[in-house]
């Protein structure tokens, strides 16, 4: 990409993020940058000078998304504000992006987007500004602090990347190899988050119980070391963290979910599929029965425990009897929330080269029969939940006027009439009704219990 002519400064900038929480946390770091170059953030893409497009690869869909959003930054007076592209298709895309649009102007991955403010001053200076380096030196530790006020819940990356190459999955290739960030560097992030105001911390990875490193006495840690040093943090309130896979469920974890009082009683597990040839095939590593086996432990430790999961259904060669068995685990694992994917070959897998992909009114038969069934599973696990008294917290607005939504234990959104109570509280309810995806509550007290 060779920019013929130079562009002012831009001064304000809009950051849009799609797919993960880890691309939520990253456009925030995003943010926090620009502003420390200067830049004022605007509400609307359409407003701004520079408009950062932090994109999803992980489907077809998510990936092509980011075309059309560019075409609909044009303005009516033909201008555009400066484009970059970050994120998962900006990894695996790479200069491919610039042939494919002129509208682009900086291009820039998920491990070098530290450097997006040299890249603004490469397009000013009519360079090229295409940046999808996995560089040695971290971008944690060039990034600027966190900023001064966070919301109720945080999200704080503690691990990234995934060595597991499931055959579907491009994870590996556009976030690189499994990396821990360091323990002090993590502990010093939350504590600048709770200070901004943060109850709520949800620590993040592709394979965050892969996450492991040294404590500040040179101590070997995993995630369960890292999650009891934050329940010491006294203002911090609760403690989530995802994404897991099976087998890095290590007993000190699951004995954390029996001890430690933060550490919220939710988790998700992906399973992908029910049967043994496709986990298999899927490179997934594990077995159903292992699997079966792993949510047993954590519901013997933590017997209110709610998982969740997620499903690919539709993987090259999957049979109906093969399918069958992804029902039969669903219902056998009773998920309390579960997601759903049509298979999406991507480009570079090992899975996209295999034979017998499935026909796309297949896919979408089974994906309805399956989504059918985690429909009736969500209600049975909200239906069920009526009549506690637990404590929310209180995360945002409703839509009627004076009801506030907060967050169970479980991570259901429960509506309340809010009264007195504001955001950032931790109130006590009784939830009171349920629907597939939310549930009503009444203020027992504003003293969590
Ligand atoms: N096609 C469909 N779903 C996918 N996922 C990952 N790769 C693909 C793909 N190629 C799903 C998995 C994963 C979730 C984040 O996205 O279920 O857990
Ligand atoms: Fe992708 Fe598998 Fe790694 Fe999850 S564990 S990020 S599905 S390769």
């Amino acid at each position: 990409m060779t920019q013929s002519a130079s562009k002012p400064a831009p001064q304000t900038f809009h950051v849009k993020s799609f797919g993960c929480q880890m691309n939520v946390y990253d456009g925030e770091r995003m943010t926090e940058l620009l502003s420390a170059r200067g830049m004022t953030p605007a509400a609307e893409g359409a407003d701004a000078d520079l408009v950062v497009l932090n994109t999803c690869h992980i489907r077809e869909k998510a990936a092509e998304k980011v075309y059309s959003d560019i075409g609909r930054l044009r303005r009516e007076d033909g201008s555009r504000p400066m484009i970059a592209v970050a994120g998962c298709v900006a990894q695996a895309e790479g200069p491919e992006i610039t042939r494919r649009t002129k509208s682009v102007d900086i291009v820039v991955g998920p491990q070098a987007y530290h450097r997006l403010p040299g890249l603004i001053d490469d397009v000013m200076a009519g360079r090229d500004a295409v940046d999808t380096d996995m560089p040695a030196d971290s971008k944690f530790d060039v990034l600027p602090g966190r900023a001064r006020r966070s919301g109720t819940s945080a999200f704080l990356t503690v691990q990234e990347g995934c060595d597991k190459f499931c055959t579907y999955c491009v994870v590996p290739y556009t976030r690189g190899a499994e990396v821990s960030r360091p323990w002090r560097a993590i502990l010093d992030e939350a504590r600048a988050l709770v200070d901004g105001g943060a109850r709520e911390i949800t620590l993040l990875g592709q394979n965050v119980n892969a996450w492991t490193g040294e404590d500040d006495k040179g101590r070997l840690q995993g995630l369960d070391g890292l999650i009891r040093a934050l329940d010491a943090l006294p203002d911090l309130a609760r403690i989530r963290y995802t994404t897991s896979h099976p087998n890095d469920m290590t007993q000190g974890l699951i004995d954390a979910h029996a001890e430690v009082g933060k550490l919220m009683p939710y988790l998700h597990l992906p399973v992908q599929a029910g049967s043994d040839r496709i986990l298999k095939a899927m490179n997934r590593s594990h077995t159903r029965e292992s699997y079966l086996r792993v949510i047993e432990r954590v519901r013997s430790a933590r017997p209110d425990i709610a998982l969740s999961g997620d499903f690919i259904v539709g993987f090259p060669g999957e049979t109906e009897s093969e399918f069958e068995e992804t029902l039969s685990i669903l219902r056998e694992s009773a998920y309390a929330a579960a997601f759903s994917f049509k298979y999406s070959p991507r480009p570079g897998t090992p899975a996209a080269d295999m034979a017998d992909q499935i026909a796309a009114e297949v896919m979408d038969e089974r994906l309805q029969r399956l989504q059918a069934e985690i429909i009736n599973h969500q209600i049975a696990f909200n239906q069920a939940s009526v009549g506690k008294r637990t404590t929310i917290l209180l995360e945002r607005k409703g839509r009627q006027p004076g009801q506030l939504v907060g967050k169970s234990p479980w991570l259901q959104s429960v509506h309340v009439e809010a009264g007195d109570a504001r955001i950032g509280e931790l109130i006590e309810v009784d939830l009171v009704s349920a629907g597939p995806n939310s549930l009503g509550g009444v203020i027992v007290s504003r003293q969590a219990a």
